[in-house]
C-alpha cells in the first residue's frame, strides 16, 4: 500500500500492523493511541522538527526519572491526564472520600508511626493536629486501618527532595487506626509550594506562561481490609492557588477548616500548646465488591 499526501493510508496500516494483538483490551488502548496520535499529526501539522524536539524532550523527561523523582508522573500531572484517569476511574458513590492524585512523592514504606506522633521532625512550621475515623460508607468504624500520610515541609519541600538536609521520613508516617477507627498526629500546617521545575516539566510550564504552585495539603493513603483503598488530600481553607492548582487536583469535599481551636483538654491530649490549629477529616471507604 502506498501513502497519499494525507497520510491516511500510513494510518490504515498502522492500525492494521494491530490486529493481530491477542490482549483484546491491549489492542484497544494502542489502537486509540495510534488513530488519536496520527490525527493529532495530521490536525496540527506536525513538522518534523516539531516531533524531533517532541522525542528530545520526552527523552530528556525518561532522563530526569530516578528513585526518587518521577518526572513522567509530573508531566502527566500538568497535563491534567492524571486527574482524568484518576476521576474516570473514581468511585461515585455518595458520602465515600473522593480520591486525588497520588503525585511523584509517595514513598511506598512510611515509617510507622504510634497514634498522635509528630510527623514535623524539624519544627519551624505552625504546629498542627490532624485527626479523624476510618468508617465503611455505612459508617462503621473501621479498626486497624492503615492512614499513610505525607505532606512537604513548611518551606515546600518533601524530604526526598533535600536528602542531607531532612532526615529521611520528615513528614511522612503510617500509622493504624485504634479500636474506634480513630487516627490522630501532630504536624505543621502545610504551606502551598512548586512542583519541581528544574527538569524538562519546568521547561514546559515556562513556555506556556503558567505557574508551578500547588495550594497548601497533606496526603492520604488509607487502606482497610475488604474495602477499597483510597488516595487523596485534604487542602487547607482558604489557601491560596485552591482555583489555580498546577496538577488540577482540588476537589471542593477536599478543602478542610484547620481550625484555631482554643480546648485546654483537648490540647492536653493531643499534647500541644492551647490554641492550636486542627484539621478533623474523616476518610470513609467503599466495601469492596
Ligand atoms: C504532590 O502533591 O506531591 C504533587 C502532585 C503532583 C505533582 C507534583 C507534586
Ligand atoms: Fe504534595
Amino acid at each position: 500500500m502506498t501513502t497519499d499526501a494525507t497520510g491516511t493510508s500510513v494510518t490504515e496500516q498502522a492500525l492494521a500492523a494491530l490486529r493481530g494483538t491477542t490482549d483484546p483490551r491491549l489492542r484497544e488502548l494502542l489502537t486509540g493511541l495510534v488513530r488519536h496520535l496520527h490525527d493529532f499529526a495530521r490536525e496540527t501539522r506536525l513538522t518534523q522538527e516539531e516531533w524531533e524536539k517532541a522525542i528530545a524532550f520526552l527523552t530528556a523527561t525518561g532522563q530526569s526519572c530516578t528513585d526518587t523523582r518521577q518526572e513522567f508522573i509530573l508531566l502527566s500531572d500538568v497535563l491534567g491526564l492524571s486527574m482524568l484517569v484518576e476521576t474516570l476511574g473514581g468511585h461515585h458513590t455518595p458520602g465515600v472520600t473522593e480520591s486525588t492524585v497520588l503525585g511523584p512523592f509517595h514513598m511506598t514504606e512510611s515509617p510507622v508511626r504510634a497514634l498522635g506522633d509528630g510527623i514535623d521532625l524539624v519544627g519551624g512550621g505552625e504546629p498542627c493536629v490532624v485527626s479523624g475515623r476510618v468508617l465503611s460508607a455505612d459508617g462503621t468504624p473501621l479498626p486497624g486501618a492503615a492512614v499513610d500520610v505525607w505532606q512537604a515541609d513548611d518551606k515546600g519541600y518533601y524530604d526526598v527532595q533535600q536528602p542531607g538536609v531532612q532526615p529521611a521520613g520528615n513528614g511522612r508516617g503510617l500509622f493504624t487506626t485504634d479500636a474506634e477507627g480513630r487516627f490522630w498526629f501532630r504536624t505543621c500546617v502545610p504551606a502551598p509550594y512548586p512542583i519541581p521545575t528544574d527538569g524538562p516539566v519546568g521547561d514546559l510550564l515556562r513556555a506556556t506562561g503558567r505557574h508551578p504552585y500547588r495550594p497548601a495539603h497533606i496526603h492520604f493513603i488509607a487502606t482497610a481490609a475488604e474495602h477499597t483503598p483510597v488516595t487523596t488530600h485534604i487542602f487547607v481553607a482558604g489557601g491560596d492557588y485552591l482555583d489555580s492548582d498546577a496538577v488540577f487536583a482540588v476537589k471542593r469535599n477536599l478543602v478542610q477548616d484547620f481550625a484555631m481551636t482554643d480546648d485546654p483538654p483537648l490540647a492536653r491530649e493531643f499534647g500541644v500548646p492551647n490554641p492550636f490549629r486542627h484539621a478533623r477529616f474523616d476518610l470513609v471507604l467503599e466495601r469492596a465488591s
